[in-house]
C-alpha cells in the first residue's frame, strides 16, 4: 500500500475542482483527477507529475462510470483516502421557463453525480477511515432569481451531505460540503459581460467580491485533513459572509 493518501476529485479540469487538485496534491496526496473532457485532465496530471496523478474520464451521473473512477484510484494507488464531489452544472431557467431536459441533467449530475461517486468509494472509504466533501453552494440554502433547478440540486447535495455524516460517522467516514458563493470561475463567465449584475454580487457579498477558486481550495483542504478530524456533517460557507445576511438591502453603501 501506497504511504501517500489518495484523493479523487471530480470535475478537476477546471475552476474549483482544478484549483483543489492542485492544492491536495500541494498537501501531499496522490490525485484521481475525474471529469468528462481527458484535455485539461491530462494537462493537470502532467503539473502535478506522473507518477502522483492519474486521469478518470467518467462521467458522475453513470453509476458504473461512477464505479470506474474508484477502480482508477484502487489500481493506480491502492484505495481511496478523500472524494471531493465537485463536478456540477449550472443550467439557469426561472420555474415556469427552465427545460425539464435540464432539471433532469442538473439533478443527475449534481445530485446523481455525489451519490454514485460516494456509495463506489464507500467501501474503501471504510477501510481508510476516510471522508467526503461535496461542493455545494450558497444556492442550497435558499433560493436565487431563476435557477430553481440548480438550487433544488444543491439542497439535495447538503442535506445528502448532512445525512449520509449520520449514517457513515459508525464506520469512521466523515462526510462535509463547502458552500461557496459565486466564485471567479467559468461558470460566473457570462457575468462579466454584465457589469450591473457584478455590482449587484458585490453588493450582496459583505467582504465585497467574488470567491477565488483557490479560497474554496483550501477550506475543502482544511475538511479533508487531519485537523478537521472529529469535523462531521458541516456545510462551511465560503462566501465572504453572503450567507450571514438575512436579505434585507445593504444601506450602508446607498
Ligand atoms: N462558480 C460558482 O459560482 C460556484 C458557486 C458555488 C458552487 N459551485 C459549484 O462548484 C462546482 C465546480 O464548479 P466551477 O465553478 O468550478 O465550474 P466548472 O464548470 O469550471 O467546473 C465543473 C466541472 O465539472 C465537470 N463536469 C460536469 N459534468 C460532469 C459529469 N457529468 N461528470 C464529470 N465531470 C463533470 C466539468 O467538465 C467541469 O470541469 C460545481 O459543483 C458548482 O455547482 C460553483
Amino acid at each position: 500500500m501506497n504511504a501517500r493518501k489518495t484523493a479523487i476529485v471530480t470535475g478537476a479540469g477546471t475552476g474549483i475542482g482544478r484549483a483543489t487538485a492542485l492544492r491536495l496534491a500541494q498537501d501531499g496526496f496522490n490525485l484521481v483527477l475525474n471529469g468528462t473532457r481527458p484535455g485539461p485532465l491530462e494537462e493537470i496530471a502532467k503539473e502535478i507529475g506522473a507518477d502522483k496523478a492519474v486521469v478518470a474520464v467518467a462521467d458522475v451521473s453513470k453509476r458504473d462510470e461512477a464505479a470506474s473512477i474508484v477502480a482508477t484510484s484502487v489500481k493506480a494507488f491502492g484505495g481511496v483516502d478523500v472524494v471531493v464531489n465537485n463536478a456540477g452544472v449550472v443550467l439557469p431557467g426561472t420555474a415556469d421557463m427552465l427545460a425539464d431536459a435540464d432539471f433532469d441533467r442538473m439533478m443527475a449530475v449534481n445530485v446523481g453525480g455525489v451519490r454514485n461517486v460516494t456509495l463506489a468509494a464507500l467501501p474503501e472509504l471504510r477501510k481508510s477511515k476516510g471522508n467526503v466533501v461535496n461542493v455545494s453552494s450558497v444556492s442550497g440554502m435558499r433560493g436565487d432569481w431563476a435557477m430553481y433547478g440548480y438550487n433544488a440540486s444543491k439542497g439535495a447535495v447538503s442535506l445528502m451531505t448532512q445525512a449520509m455524516a449520520l449514517d457513515l460517522g459508525r464506520y469512521g467516514v466523515r462526510v462535509n460540503a463547502v458552500a461557496p458563493a459565486t466564485t471567479n470561475t467559468r461558470l460566473a463567465e457570462p457575468l462579466k459581460g454584465a457589469p450591473k449584475a457584478i455590482e449587484a454580487l458585490h453588493k450582496r457579498i459583505p467582504m465585497g467580491r467574488l470567491v477565488e477558486p483557490e479560497e474554496v481550495a483550501s477550506v475543502v483542504s482544511f475538511l479533508a485533513g487531519p485537523d478537521a478530524a472529529f469535523v462531521n456533517g458541516v456545510i462551511l460557507p465560503v462566501d465572504g459572509g453572503l450567507s450571514a445576511s438575512n436579505g434585507q438591502p445593504n444601506f450602508l453603501d446607498q
